[in-house]
């Protein structure tokens, strides 16, 4: 026991280009960056890593025990992505080196584009853990699925009837819009905790935690790429990490929030709902439409900071059937073309290349008669999400 045991978790991804389209991630940009990692492993930097991608995204899992937000790893994250987009950049890869927004590197890799999930605690005699990695859509795609495993006791029976779950979780929830954070209990606050979640453009499940002793449970990357940079450069596809079993949900609990294939955003262009598909790693790659949106679960155990496994926890017949209503639910929504609620709304649209045409066409309008000029909403976007008062 004690501080020699205090382990940190870091989840960094980016997406530094790929391979025939925004499809999925090079061999060789992978191979890249896992020399980097090796190196740092060799050199005690770090205790392990793995390496993997989700669609076009670029995954670093590493254990370390310099705690979150540590300079020397972020900085580490931040020279393996860029030693694999000078070989994106080499191979002619699509969008070589797009989610990193800029070139200065100074102690952390938040806000310059990588998406960081991240977690620090003392490990259990066994600390099974869940990565999730999704590909074509944005943090707040773990919104409904991590409320479920948390706070619904049909799908975590444990919160009935295991005592060390009776108690209860704590959100940490993110208002990405305002830069503030709000921690609700459940089940008390179950219902503001929707209220907020619910639009999870904005609201978004940060970090959940044990209420009896504060434990941590769960972590989101929270990175929003358009709030970052202004405009459209990709969506912000997000990691999270979950602890599982003995005090926490059970794996299959957790895995079990999955196995509907809810509505997110992202998809074509970052512009599209879309279901999230649960796939294995050889399925994670997005094709129709470039999508539909995808997520992989990597089961490890963290031993002496060692990640043992990983188990591919969603390849399995058993969400076959939810891989397949994904595929009838992408069949439907996409027959809306470009119509909403496929296409997103105009307060998401905001960071796409849509305001161009709308300028474009800005100077073709006439002005309307008065009658028809009466019912002029004076609604601010940012309002409409909050529902504070309006003129
Ligand atoms: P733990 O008590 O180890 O979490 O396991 C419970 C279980 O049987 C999960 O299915
Ligand atoms: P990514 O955010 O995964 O790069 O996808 C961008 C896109 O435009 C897909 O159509
Ligand atoms: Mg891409
Ligand atoms: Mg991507």
């Amino acid at each position: 026991m004690g501080e020699e045991r205090r382990i940190t978790i870091s989840v960094i991804k980016a997406d530094i280009g790929s391979l025939a389209g925004h499809h999925k991630v090079h061999p060789d940009t992978m191979a890249a960056a896992s020399r980097i990692l090796a190196e740092a492993k060799s050199k005690g930097v770090i205790i392990d890593y793995y390496v993997t991608h989700v669609g076009d995204d670029l995954e670093l899992i590493m254990t370390h025990r310099k705690g979150i937000d540590s300079p020397e790893i972020h900085g580490l994250a931040w020279e393996a992505f860029k030693k694999a987009t000078e070989v994106a950049k080499e191979l002619g890869l699509y969008a070589a080196g797009q989610d990193l927004l800029s070139d200065a590197f100074s102690g952390n890799v938040r806000g310059l584009g990588p998406g960081v999930a991240e977690m620090e605690f003392v490990e259990r005699k066994s600390e099974p853990i869940i990565v999730f990695m999704a590909d074509k859509t944005e943090p707040g795609a773990f919104n409904l699925p991590l409320f479920k495993v948390f706070a619904d006791p049909f799908t975590t029976a444990g919160l009935v009837i295991d005592p060390r779950l009776h108690g209860g979780f704590k959100f940490e929830i993110l208002d990405v819009f305002e830069g503030k954070y709000v921690v609700m209990s459940a089940p008390e606050e179950m219902y503001d905790i929707l209220a907020l979640i619910g639009t999870p453009a904005r609201y978004v499940i940060k970090r959940i935690y044990r209420k009896s002793d504060n434990e941590i449970a769960a972590v989101v990357s929270s990175e929003r790429l358009n709030l970052i940079a202004g405009r459209y450069v990709g969506k912000d596809d997000p990691v999270a990490i979950v602890r599982a079993q003995s005090g926490f949900p059970a794996v299959g609990e957790i895995l079990e929030a999955f196995a509907f294939p809810h509505l997110v955003a992202g998809w074509m262009r970052g512009s599209h709902f879309g279901p999230l598909m649960p796939v294995g790693l050889k399925d994670a790659k997005c094709t129709r439409f470039d999508g539909p949106p995808r997520i992989v679960a990597l089961g490890f155990n963290v031993s002496k900071g060692r990640l043992i496994g990983p188990a591919d926890l969603f390849d399995d017949p058993a969400f076959d059937e939810t891989r397949r209503l994904a595929q009838t639910i992408a069949e439907y929504i996409r027959r809306h073309g470009p119509f909403m609620p496929h296409r997103l709304g105009p307060e998401e649209m905001e960071y796409t290349t849509l305001p161009e045409v709308l300028e474009k066409l800005k100077d073709r309008f006439v002005e309307a008669k008065e009658y028809e000029k009466r019912i002029k909403p004076k609604l601010r976007h940012s309002a409409l999400l909050s529902g504070e008062p309006h003129e």
